[in-house]
């Protein structure tokens, strides 16, 4: 559940992660965004393929690695703008 009195947020955008479309807050986290969007998978192990997410949230566990845009970025680091494009690593390199 959202935060919604007493926060300064930006601008609602839309995203996609995985080819569905998700509405998050500018500035925000994508991790933050897709998991307040009811989305805590991110990605599969690719040993034990057993799901993955959000963990640590400052970038040290990389749990929550994401492609954004073609580049592999942990979703927890990365700012959410406007029609960003984010799939998951199980899938093959956009
Ligand atoms: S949650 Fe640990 S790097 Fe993102």
């Amino acid at each position: 559940m959202r935060i919604t009195k007493g926060v300064a947020r930006g601008e609602p955008v839309s995203f996609t992660f995985n080819g569905v479309s998700y509405t998050g807050y500018a500035g925000e986290s994508v991790a933050c965004a897709l998991f307040a969007s009811g989305m805590a998978h991110l990605r599969d192990s690719p040993r034990s393929h057993q799901p993955r997410g959000m963990f640590c949230l400052m970038g040290s566990c990389q749990e929550c690695l994401v492609w954004v845009n073609g580049r592999k970025v942990p979703a927890c680091q990365q700012p959410l703008v406007a029609s960003l494009q984010v799939s998951s690593i199980s899938n093959e390199a956009p």
